[in-house]
């Protein structure tokens, strides 16, 4: 597969705190590559530097075949947050959001909220209001609002953390269909062991800020090269 991201020496510090160092990785097109690593780990940082949320210390990211420009990255990239924001208002408009401000035709705009609502499971509720939505058909809204301008690359920051398993179950099938059939890039932050291996391409394990290792997923959980790696995927690490 063809290297879409790299990501060379990255350091990024907050306060006296070195929060994520030496982070070198490629991530390829198309691919479904998941960060795992406990809580504090760096999971979230790293993926709001993907994003240009937060500037480096050190090092850079480079995005290939897409135009250098950061604004220009940042419209072709989508981040769903571990606890989207949803606002007071129709899903239709929380849906909508990134369209309108990408200045897009009310047409084209009606018809992309409507296959953004089929994907993730919830047609035909566009003019519910978000706030009355259970929290596993909130999840799958912001799913739809991150995936309805169509990014080649979807950062997802622990998007089933907080859901009961037929959510999760759900929310997985979505994330393997968009990959299946838009070819979205789909880079993961989770602590969920059994979720990787049931939706990973590659695993990089993260660790007090440190890539310890990455693998393809048979590679990961077959045989990992680092010792921590292991006692990790086998929950044998305490913190
Ligand atoms: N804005 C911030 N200011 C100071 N410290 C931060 C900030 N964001 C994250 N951290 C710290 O960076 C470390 C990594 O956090 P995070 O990336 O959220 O980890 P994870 O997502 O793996 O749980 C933690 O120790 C956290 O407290
Ligand atoms: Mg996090």
């Amino acid at each position: 597969m063809e290297e879409l991201i790299r990501v060379e020496n990255l350091q990024k510090v907050f306060g006296e705190k070195e929060v994520l160092r030496n982070i070198d990785l490629k991530i390829l097109k198309g691919e479904i590559f998941a960060f795992i690593g406990p809580s504090g780990a760096g999971k979230t940082t790293l993926l709001r530097l993907l994003n240009f949320f937060e500037i480096p210390e050190k090092g850079n990211i480079r995005f290939r075949g897409m135009n250098s420009d950061i604004i220009n990255i940042r419209r072709r990239m989508s981040l769903l947050f571990q606890t989207p924001a949803i606002f007071n208002n129709s899903v239709f408009e929380n849906v909508a959001y990134g369209l309108k401000v990408r200045g897009i035709d009310k047409k084209i705009i009606d018809k992309k909220v409507g296959d953004a609502l089929n994907i993730v499971g919830l047609p035909g509720i566009e003019k519910q209001n978000a706030r009355t939505l259970s929290g596993g058909e909130a999840q799958r809204m912001a799913f739809a609002r991150a995936i309805v301008y169509d990014p080649q690359v979807l950062l997802l920051d622990e998007p089933t953390a907080n859901l009961d398993p037929a959510n999760v179950m759900k929310i997985e099938e979505i994330i393997k269909r968009i990959r299946n059939e838009r070819g979205t890039t789909i880079v993961l932050a989770t602590h969920n062991i059994p979720q990787v291996r049931r939706i990973a391409d590659r695993v990089g394990i993260l660790l007090n800020g440190e890539l310890i290792e990455v693998n393809s997923k048979v590679g990961i959980f077959s045989k990992p090269r680092d010792a921590r790696s292991e006692a990790f995927i086998n929950g044998e690490m305490i913190y």
